[in-house]
Order: C-alpha cells, then sequence, then structure tokens
C-alpha cells in the first residue's frame, strides 16, 4: 500500500470543524489525520483529539513566529498538508515556504469581503449584519503571506434576512463550513497529489 498523505490541523478554538475533519477522514484510504496543532492550551480542540487518538501539539509564540517555525517537527512528524481551522496567529514565512501550496485556510465570509487582520469569529458576522448584507458563506483558499488572502478554492453562499443576527449567522455560515470543507479538503489533495 502508498505512504497515505499526512494532514495537520491548525485550530485555536473549540474545534467543531476540526472534528468533522477528524470524522470525514476516519477509514480514509489515502488521508490521515496526523497531527491536532494550537497555540492554546485550553482549545477544546485538544480534547477532540485525545478522544480521537490524534497526536497534538501546542506551540509556543516565539519559537513559530520566530524561531524555526516548528518546520523541523512538521517535518519530522512527515506533515504533507496542513489545514488551519479556526487558527487564529499569522503563519510565519519560514513554514509558508516549506509549505507553499499545501496550507488551506477556511474563513466564514465571501473573502475578499470580510477579511484582515482582526477578522475573525464574531467580529466577522456583526460587521456583515451592520452593513446589511443580503448573503455570507464561507471560503476555502490557500494562505499567502497575508491574512485571508490566498487564491480562492471554493465559496458556498447563504442568504441573509431581516431577522439574522450574528448569532444566526454564524450557525448558517458553520453549517456551510462543516458540509464543504472536509470533501473540499480531500479533492484538493487529491488533485494536486
Ligand atoms: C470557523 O468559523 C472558521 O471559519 C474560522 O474559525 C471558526 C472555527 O470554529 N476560521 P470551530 O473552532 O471549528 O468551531
Amino acid at each position: 500500500m502508498s505512504k497515505k498523505i499526512n494532514l495537520a490541523i491548525f485550530a485555536s478554538g473549540t474545534g467543531s470543524n476540526a472534528q468533522k475533519i477528524i470524522e470525514y477522514f476516519t477509514h480514509h484510504p489515502q488521508i490521515h489525520i496526523a497531527l491536532i496543532v494550537t497555540n492554546k492550551p485550553t482549545a477544546g480542540v485538544l480534547n477532540i483529539a485525545k478522544d480521537a487518538g490524534i497526536p497534538s501539539l501546542v506551540i509556543e509564540k516565539e519559537r513559530f513566529m520566530k524561531g524555526d517555525g516548528f518546520v523541523p517537527f512538521f517535518q519530522q512528524a512527515k506533515i504533507d498538508w496542513m489545514i488551519l481551522a479556526g487558527f487564529l496567529w499569522k503563519v510565519p514565512e519560514t513554514l509558508l515556504l516549506s509549505f507553499a501550496h499545501k496550507i488551506i485556510n477556511i474563513h466564514p465570509a465571501l473573502l475578499p469581503k470580510y477579511g484582515g487582520k482582526g477578522m475573525y469569529g464574531h467580529f466577522v458576522h456583526e460587521a456583515v449584519i451592520a452593513n446589511h448584507e443580503t448573503e455570507s458563506g464561507i471560503t476555502i483558499h490557500f494562505i499567502d503571506e497575508q491574512y485571508d488572502h490566498g487564491a480562492h478554492i471554493f465559496q458556498a453562499h447563504c442568504a441573509i434576512n431581516s431577522s439574522d443576527t450574528p448569532e444566526t449567522l454564524s450557525k448558517k455560515v458553520q453549517i456551510l463550513e462543516h458540509q464543504h470543507f472536509p470533501p473540499i479538503i480531500e479533492k484538493t489533495i487529491l488533485e494536486k497529489n
């Protein structure tokens, strides 16, 4: 059997997307979730990793941002692709260069609108509602050296009506994330490998 493609999932929060990705790739013939990475020792995603029996790594800022970016660690762990699912730190250049076009992010809005530094989580949905947008959605994209800027892979839309609040919108967007992120990861990786 040929070697599986190893993914590392980066997440800073509760990890509901990480959970869906893990479930989707359990028993996958070609793709294996090999590592969960977080910057928060209290992140819910660590419990998800533990329950799934997946190794995890808590990264420290100075080394990640200004040191080796944990590149030797990821190479030793034979990581092939990185999936950012609610990871809030900017990925340093050293990691970007080592995993060029192999890092995928999900953003809870229709980029290029509502992206950039500070545009994450509820801030995104509050801004979308405050601007009376009639739709929002998700953007799955490669990352580059700017926040929320790399080449788009996929977008899905949802309608916003006058009774929507940032909370109800976040639920609609989360449904799209859970539905589309795992299969789009699969399709993108298998097409490129
Ligand atoms: C998602 O909305 C994702 O788009 C964003 O961060 C959130 C993560 O949520 N980048 P969860 O931790 O996967 O529930």
